[in-house]
């Protein structure tokens, strides 16, 4: 029998060595006793790192819908599967039980198989947190289409990028979103970014907010018609366990985003046996996850993850703020919420604005709290303790990323007790490694690192969408025959592990990715930018905030420079998307750059930071004159 199950600590370290000597026996006994197949493996792992090759399950088939609805048809067909909750309060809420999930979603997946869209045609969707979203990816695995999803607060040219890198056939889209009081035209910036696409065949459209919006004949279409006339059952192709099931957006350190690709046998058994223990699922909870399923905390903990266990997953329209910063507290009460998910930036935004909202509720319904997307500071911590699970719900901190595909180091509640800030132990089948800068491995407790994972888990991204060797080069070269995280973290006495940050060049602003690349890029399409950098400085809420540094070139026009500030955040937002604004700019006449031309973002860092103690060696740099002159004039 395996401990499909943790209940505690004794059996999390039970679980945890058995996993660790025989992973393969492991997995197994969890593939075997808690998941439909239509054949079994031949093999359960298959793996080299110096490839890298990683493939789980081989030989065998399924479809990962039949596991996340079909089979629960008998026993929870009334049970409700999502349970919506839309923006605005005074809209009702809509239970979609299990059975009405299953006709949905063979609807939706007829209507995908008449417009031609094919097993391994990649299907971009691009839509607010509506039903529609969590069923047009069940549609696309139903009949084995890989789906492609673009968070909708990306930019038109965010939106284009991601189409052209993965060829999509098809856009799965909205009139528009609702997002507080205002309505943003998704239709619009779909048409935007569609001039400079070529793959796209059709376009379907959802109505959300009953806007008027332009139709391209014989490319657009509302897609109720089409549901209204679509067969009710579409039969499930049948997949191979390492067939593609989605790609999935990451920003990099450098370069244009990175489609990571996912897999469907080991994702599935990954997702479904995280969310069951890290969240101790039990058959009557509501389980509701605030993020959005354009990321892949939304893929695996609202979607995949949930329904595979046969859960009720709220999924949430709306902002925090919306209609007031009760809102959160509001639905948690309403629905009696149990287990609660959601990110460090989403707590710090709401402590500040005190107890009132959070003391009105009855928060009683909740067991388990969640975090997940960045370090979580300890004020925050203790705030979410104290005041939204009394001291009573144990929080998970969560740390995993998109390339993991599932939660890798996380407490168990109510077997690993927790500590502010820690994310503490790896969950079972997680091997993780802390990393000298020589590369050799920091053994022993109460050591710093780089964090690194030298065993293949289920769940991994197989490669980045088209290219490879980025794939080897990012995550498997910095370490021999092990998975580099891009993450720093440190093990305390008891072994314990606490995620410091990334080391590389991505920041996380409210918990969202952010390649500095890309908006170098924006930055320095300005007609009066000669050379740009931009770092990340710590913010009270954001967690971390954009700081940019700015060479204006020397034209003799004297523009305003409140006008520069102004169009920079414009470019921004129209090639990034608003969440890459910066807060700050600061013009400067050089950047400091090491003798092979690499901006020295370490110096830049500390000086948007104000903190000077410490620069560092500056006399390697090819200009170390430069820095003062940054300091003297920083903001
Ligand atoms: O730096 C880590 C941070 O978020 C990065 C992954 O981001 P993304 O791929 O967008 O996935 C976020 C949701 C899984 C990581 O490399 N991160 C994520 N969770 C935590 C975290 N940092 C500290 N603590 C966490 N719990």
């Amino acid at each position: 029998m395996s401990n499909y199950h943790i209940k505690n600590l004794e059996e999390y370290f039970q679980v945890y060595r058995r996993s660790v000597r025989n992973p393969e026996n492991f997995w197994e006994e969890i593939a075997e006793e808690h998941f439909l197949w239509r054949k079994r493996w031949n093999k359960v792992l298959n793996w080299d790192f110096t490839k890298p090759e990683v493939k789980w399950f081989e030989g065998a088939e399924l479809n990962i819908t039949e596991n996340c609805i079909d089979r629960h048809l008998v026993t929870r067909g009334n049970k409700t599967a999502i349970l919506f909750e839309p923006n605005n309060p005074d809209e009702e809420a809509q239970h979609i039980t299990y059975k009405e999930l299953y006709d949905r979603v063979n609807k939706f997946a007829n209507v995908l198989k008449a417009k031609g869209i094919k097993k391994g045609d990649r299907v971009c969707i691009y839509l607010p947190m509506i039903p529609e979203l969590a069923i047009s990816l069940l549609a696309c695995a139903r009949i084995g289409a890989i789906h492609s999803v673009v968070f909708a607060g990306f930019s038109s040219n965010a939106l284009a990028t991601r189409i052209n890198d993965s060829e999509c056939k098809m856009v799965i889209t909205s009139d528009g979103s609702y997002r507080g009081n205002k309505t943003i035209d998704l239709k619009g910036i779909v048409d935007e970014a569609l001039e400079d696409c070529t793959t796209i065949e059709s376009v379907l459209v959802v109505k959300r907010i009953d806007s008027e919006i332009t139709m391209k004949n014989g490319r657009d279409e509302w897609i109720q018609p089409l549901l209204d006339k679509a067969p009710d059952h579409c039969e499930a192709e049948i997949m191979k366990a390492e067939d593609p099931l989605f790609i999935l957006y990451t920003s990099g350190s450098t370069g244009k985003p990175k489609g990571m690709l996912h897999t469907t046998a080991g994702y599935m058994v990954y997702t479904a046996y995280t969310f069951k223990n890290v969240f101790q699922y039990r058959e009557n909870d509501v389980y509701w996850c605030t993020a959005d399923i354009g990321w892949i905390t939304g893929h695996s903990y609202i979607v995949y993850g949930p329904l595979a266990n046969g859960a009720t997953t709220v999924m949430f329209e709306g902002v925090p703020s919306y209609p007031d910063y009760g809102r959160f507290w509001e639905i948690v009460e309403k629905h009696k919420v149990n287990q609660f998910y959601t990110a460090p930036t989403a707590i710090r935004a709401l402590a500040k604005e005190g107890l009132g909202h959070v003391e009105s509720h009855d928060l009683s319904s909740l067991k388990i709290l969640g975090t997940v997307g960045e370090p979580i500071n300890e004020e925050a911590w203790h705030w979410y303790d104290d005041n939204i699970g009394k001291r009573q719900s144990p929080i998970v901190d969560t740390w995993w990323q998109t390339e993991t595909g599932g939660i890798m180091i996380t407490p168990i509640p109510f077997s690993t007790p927790t500590k502010p800030t820690y994310a503490t132990l790896p969950f079972p089948g997680i091997q993780p490694a802390l990393m000298d800068a020589e590369g050799n491995e920091i053994k022993g407790n109460q050591v710093e690192g780089r964090l690194c994972i030298k065993f293949p888990w289920p769940s991994m991204a197989r490669t980045i969408w088209g290219n490879h060797q980025r794939y080897k080069e990012t995550y498997f070269s910095t370490f021999e025959n092990k998975y580099f995280t891009g993450d720093g973290a440190l093990r305390d006495e008891v072994g314990y592990y606490r995620i410091t940050g990334r080391v590389d060049d991505v920041i996380i602003v409210s918990g969202h990715n952010l390649g500095t690349a890309p908006i170098e890029d924006a930055i320095n399409e300005h007609p009066a930018v000669a050379e740009s950098a931009i770092v990340g400085f710590p913010h009270d809420i954001k967690g971390n905030a954009l700081y940019g540094y700015v060479i204006l070139k020397d034209t003799g026009e004297s523009r305003r420079h409140e006008n520069v500030r102004k169009e920079i955040n414009q470019i921004i937002t129209e090639q990034v998307g608003p969440i890459a604004k910066l807060d700050k700019i600061q013009f400067t006449k050089g950047l400091p750059k090491t003798r092979s031309g690499k901006i020295m973002r370490r110096i830049l860092r500390k000086i948007a930071s104000n903190d000077l103690s410490n620069l560092g060696d500056t006399s390697t740099l090819l200009n170390p004159e430069v820095v003062q002159g940054i300091i003297d004039e920083a903001l």
